[in-house]
């Protein structure tokens, strides 16, 4: 790639979190499934060092998808590239991705510290560390990989603001409720898309071992958050399934809306990767309207997940994250509430070994 790495004036940022620390000294392990989840993480450890072929060489300047099961195909406004200027924006278009992929498993690794921290229970406080194990180890396969392709791109500011958001919430339900059903509903769905997409061995095995860990830490938002928003006082319900709409709310305008059709939120990055194809910005909009009012859509093929319908509305809903007064809320927002949770427990059910779910 042609563009120089993207270092940010300055590389740290410090946020300030009114969380509250809890200390357990009752070690009885009481809850049965969350001791299962922590012995199935223990089993499923992987190390990216040893478990992974590194040596393979990979020409960033060419796609590592498959350019037919790309949905930006559809733009009129590709179809007047020269191929290797379509090649270009779809391997920097992946690259992005990649990216936010990246930045979001550093976001997942301290959320995930953060509930070691917070979850009152010592067996939770044991996944929550497998989980922040796996989430480090996410952060260091998609580092290195994105090493090989000598560029990464900024985090976007709406994924920067809902992990932000998440990550200084004032209860670890909260926590748990914006990663582990939110943030991980949306990178389930684009790791499972990325690994019947890409063309790299290596990305798909990367994402494929990834996959499995993920598994794991929607389950824990069931099996944990669904029992503790139960017993909750109202009024603290009310307080996350608050937190819920509002992230859920924020989530979807950045994404042009639920079916991705409206205007979306500036993004410097994606701006960036339009800049190395040489597409103006206003020429691109023009194309998505153009696609749009064409009836054509930027859709996945059939067999994709949808993070929105499937995977994120119906963990929010199992687990009692959306409430009666919230639900007027998403009504009045004209954001549909899905609650069939079969494509949800199917992934869950490799994190819990009942069957293998083929991701
Ligand atoms: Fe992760
Ligand atoms: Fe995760």
């Amino acid at each position: 790639m042609t563009a120089a790495q993207a270092v940010p004036a300055s590389t740290t940022e410090v946020l300030r979190t009114p969380m509250e620390i809890c200390w357990q000294f009752d070690y009885a392990i009481d809850v049965e499934k969350l001791r299962n989840l922590y012995a199935k993480a223990k089993e499923q450890q992987w190390n990216a060092e040893r478990d992974l072929d590194w040596a393979v060489a990979i020409d960033p300047s060419k796609p590592i998808v498959d350019e037919a099961q790309f949905g930006f195909q559809a733009l009129p406004i590709l179809h007047q590239l020269s191929p290797a200027q379509r090649e270009t924006f779809t391997a920097h278009v992946t690259c992005h991705l990649l990216s936010q992929f990246l930045h979001g498993e550093q976001g997942a690794l301290m959320t995930a510290a953060a509930l070691t921290h917070a979850v009152p229970d010592y067996e939770a406080k044991l996944y929550a560390a497998t989980q922040t194990m796996d989430e480090a180890r996410h952060v260091e396969v998609y580092q290195r990989y994105i090493d090989k392709l000598a560029l990464v791109y900024p985090m976007s500011p709406g994924l920067k603001e809902l992990i932000d958001a998440t990550l200084t919430a004032d209860h670890w339900v909260k926590i748990a409720s914006g990663m582990n059903m939110i943030v991980e509903g949306l990178a389930l769905a684009a790791f499972h898309n990325m690994r019947r997409q890409t063309t790299c061995d290596l990305l798909r095995r990367i994402t494929e071992n990834v996959l499995r860990d993920e598994s794991r830490h929607v389950a824990f938002g069931n099996v944990y958050v669904g029992e503790t928003i139960r017993d909750m006082h109202p009024d603290e319900r009310e307080d996350v399934a608050q937190f819920a709409f509002e992230a859920v709310k924020a989530m979807v305008a950045n994404q042009g809306g639920v079916d991705g059709r409206g205007p979306r939120r500036r993004d410097p990055g994606f701006l960036r990767v339009l800049a190395e194809v040489g597409i103006e910005p206003k020429d691109f909009v023009k194309s998505l309207i153009e696609a749009q009012q064409a009836g054509l859509r930027v859709e996945r093929p059939p067999g994709q997940v949808h993070s929105f319908k499937d995977l994120m509305m119906p963990a929010l809903v199992r687990v009692g994250a959306i409430t009666d007064r919230t639900r007027a809320l998403f009504a009045d927002a004209q954001i549909p509430i899905f609650d069939d949770a079969s494509v949800l427990e199917a992934m869950e059910s490799q994190a819990t070994g009942a069957i293998e779910f083929e991701v």
